[in-house]
């Protein structure tokens, strides 16, 4: 099937020279072209020119983009997409005055959603994570990492990952699972870190594995959570079952969270909004992607990723919503490049590009999606008729994207 997309206002994110993922000053080029059409064919980006060349289209299906950008759909590098119930009661608790610390170290929190997600049976759980899914694909996402971490028994992990990659299996948004057994130490094993520590190691990672349910390996390397050399352990079993890390480092301090994963050649390291000694350093001389989370700054009250260092200091940077129902309850990657470029003062196309082709190296997909590349998946985002690109970030809290296209069909 065929798919032609007429009067482009500015077909953006083109990109032809085959470069995977962008680096400090490259994340503010991009191609372009005004006045363009675009040909999806078999759910690729087949061909795309100018308006005064439109080829022959007979039999086509055919969308006008009367006017509106189109953009590649968004690569959402870092979700907890799968999660039982929303957490709205702890929100009233903030507001009321308990910090997101505060509220985990009364039990709520992770532990909280890990108790509601053990009590749901798998197909309610797998309802209520694909409606999330459609929601996110209307709002222009087309690829998305999704990560355990709500389960923290062997079981319940295992349910979580399934669901993960079923809904890859059922919808055209391409999926990447992430084990995060190492998210909170559960109930069973608070006095017992070690126990849950082996656990992990010598029995969920290995039933993961075995099933191939999962791409990636995570913990969240935090005070109070799991230290570096409690990481590091995690990330060593996770590499012996060919599980690459993405890292949870630095959210609310600096504990060698970097260094450890540096150390275990992460593809991403997540968060960092505390920064401190070598660690800017560290992360930019790396091959490792740095990723943004601003919504979480935003819903949490924490300090912003120093996104604008990170890209003066040449490293790799991407955008990620972070979706969950404790610290980010949002997939609208949208409202993330507004907060990239109204806090952390990234330009609107440096915003793009890491919400795009970068994000999509963060799961390994950038061969195959987040740019405008012929034999690229057609996975496209049209607007609302716009001159400039900074309309859509500019109007922070509009709905600015008109239609999706996924593996070349509308959703
Ligand atoms: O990335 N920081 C750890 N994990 C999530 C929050 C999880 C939750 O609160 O449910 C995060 O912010
Ligand atoms: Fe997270």
């Amino acid at each position: 099937m065929s798919t032609l997309i007429t009067h482009i206002g500015t077909l953006l994110g083109i990109r032809e020279d085959g470069k995977l993922r962008l680096r400090g000053a490259e994340l503010r080029e991009t191609g372009s072209l005004n006045d363009a059409w675009l040909i999806c064919q078999d759910g690729e980006i087949k061909d795309y020119g100018p308006m005064a060349e439109l080829p022959d289209h007979a039999g086509m299906v055919t969308i006008d983009a009367r006017g509106g950008h189109v953009i590649p759909a968004y690569c959402d590098s870092h979700t907890h997409i799968v999660f039982a119930q929303t957490r709205e009661g702890e929100f009233q608790d903030r507001i009321a005055g308990l910090s997101y610390e505060q509220i985990a170290q009364r039990g709520g929190g992770i532990l909280n959603s890990v108790e509601k997600l053990r009590a749901m049976p798998e197909e309610e759980l797998y309802e209520a994570s694909y409606r999330r899914c459609l929601e996110i694909m209307q709002q222009g996402t087309g690829s998305i990492e999704i990560k355990s971490g709500y389960g923290l028994d062997t079981a319940s992990e295992l349910k979580m990952l399934r669901v993960a990659r079923r809904l890859g299996e059922a919808l055209p948004l391409q999926v990447k699972t992430t084990l995060l057994a190492a998210h909170a130490y559960p109930r069973e094993f608070a006095d017992d870190h070690a126990g849950y520590i082996d656990l992990i190691c010598d029995e969920i990672i290995p039933h993961v594995a075995e099933e191939g349910l999962a791409d990636y390996i995570d913990a969240f390397c935090e005070r109070g959570y799991f230290d570096a050399q409690e990481t590091e352990r995690i990330l060593e079993a996770g590499q012996k079952y060919g599980l690459r890390p993405k890292v949870h480092v630095n959210q609310f301090s600096s504990c060698g969270g970097i260094q450890s994963s540096l150390k275990y050649d992460a593809l991403s390291v997540d968060h960092l909004e505390v920064m401190e000694g070598s660690d800017l350093e560290d992360v930019c001389q790396s091959d490792t992607i740095a990723t943004a989370l601003p919504a979480c700054s935003f819903f949490i009250d924490i300090p912003y990723t120093p996104a604008r260092d990170i890209i003066d200091s040449n490293g790799l940077l991407a955008l990620a919503t972070d979706y969950n129902p404790g610290s980010s309850p949002t997939g609208n990657m949208s409202f993330v490049l507004s907060l990239a470029c109204i806090r952390m003062n990234m330009h609107p196309i440096e915003a793009l590009n890491a919400a795009t082709l970068n994000g999509a190296a963060a799961m390994e997909l950038s061969d195959t999606t987040g740019s405008i590349t012929r034999g690229k998946r057609a996975d496209l985002i049209i607007t609302r008729p716009m001159k400039e690109f900074a309309l859509l970030p500019y109007r922070f809290a509009d709905r600015m994207i008109e239609r999706v296209v996924l593996n070349g069909r509308p959703v």
